[in-house]
């Protein structure tokens, strides 16, 4: 099956006293990505619940919602029923097993995704993931917009790509963090399917182009089968 790179623009950098009009601004995207922070799991503080849910309601494009909060257990599932297309739990956060959380996400209409740190190997989630629908992989330490890309993180990329290639796994891979002009080609020749972009589409004059280049950027560099 041919795969095409999808661009989740990140609401982060985007101006959050015009949330509508800023995803207005990226009608041409995948998703958008919205990033969720308690203050506790990472150290920065974002929005809750209520301003997604408003989100929700105005947003043209599906969200992809990056909840990097303690007790995912007790708070994810909300995301899900109000619509989010995909909601994505820290394994790290998780307190009990990941695939219950999933099955709860998905029973309540969302895809559930699994997102690992930088440094959090791959390897003790190839089970775990076989329940989920998305995989983000950290190429930063979460919590902040603007941060320069961490290579060493493509190598669990083409792993995850290789179980999926080989059915063990059937999920999309996510990349989230420093994803620019300078470094999409590197993700996308390691096998990410959706790129996360923060600054590098709001930063941009013109964010529907920005998000055209570098889908296309992504797609000059995808393996061919
Ligand atoms: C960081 C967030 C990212 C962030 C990416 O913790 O999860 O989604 O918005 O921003 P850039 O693309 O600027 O690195
Ligand atoms: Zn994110």
């Amino acid at each position: 099956m041919s795969r095409r790179p999808m661009i989740a623009p990140s609401l982060l950098s985007a101006d959050f006293a015009r949330l509508a009009d800023e995803t207005a601004r990226i009608v041409d995207a995948d998703w958008a990505h919205v990033d969720v922070m308690d203050a506790h799991f990472v150290p920065n503080l974002t929005f809750g619940e209520p301003v997604v849910k408003a989100i929700q309601a105005v947003s043209p494009v599906p969200l992809d919602c990056h909840l990097m909060i303690d007790d995912p257990e007790r708070w994810a599932p909300a995301y899900a029923e109000l619509g989010a297309r995909n909601v994505t739990v820290h394994a790290e956060a998780c307190t009990g097993d990941p695939r219950d959380l999933a099955r709860t996400l998905r029973a309540a209409g969302s895809l559930a995704g699994l997102a690992i740190k930088p440094g959090t190997p791959l390897e003790p989630y190839k089970e775990v993931l076989r329940e989920f629908d998305t995989l983000l992989v950290m190429s930063v330490e979460p919590g902040f917009g603007g941060q320069s890309f961490m290579p060493e993180v493509l190598g669990k990329v083409r792993e995850a790509r290789r179980l999926v290639d080989t059915g063990h796994l059937q999920l999309l891979v996510e990349i989230d963090g420093g994803i620019n002009a300078d470094t999409i080609e590197a993700a996308a020749e390691a096998g990410v399917d959706m790129f996360v972009a923060g600054s590098a589409v709001y930063g941009a004059a013109d964010p529907g182009a920005a998000i055209a280049a570098l889908r296309a950027q992504a797609a000059h560099s995808f393996p061919t089968p």
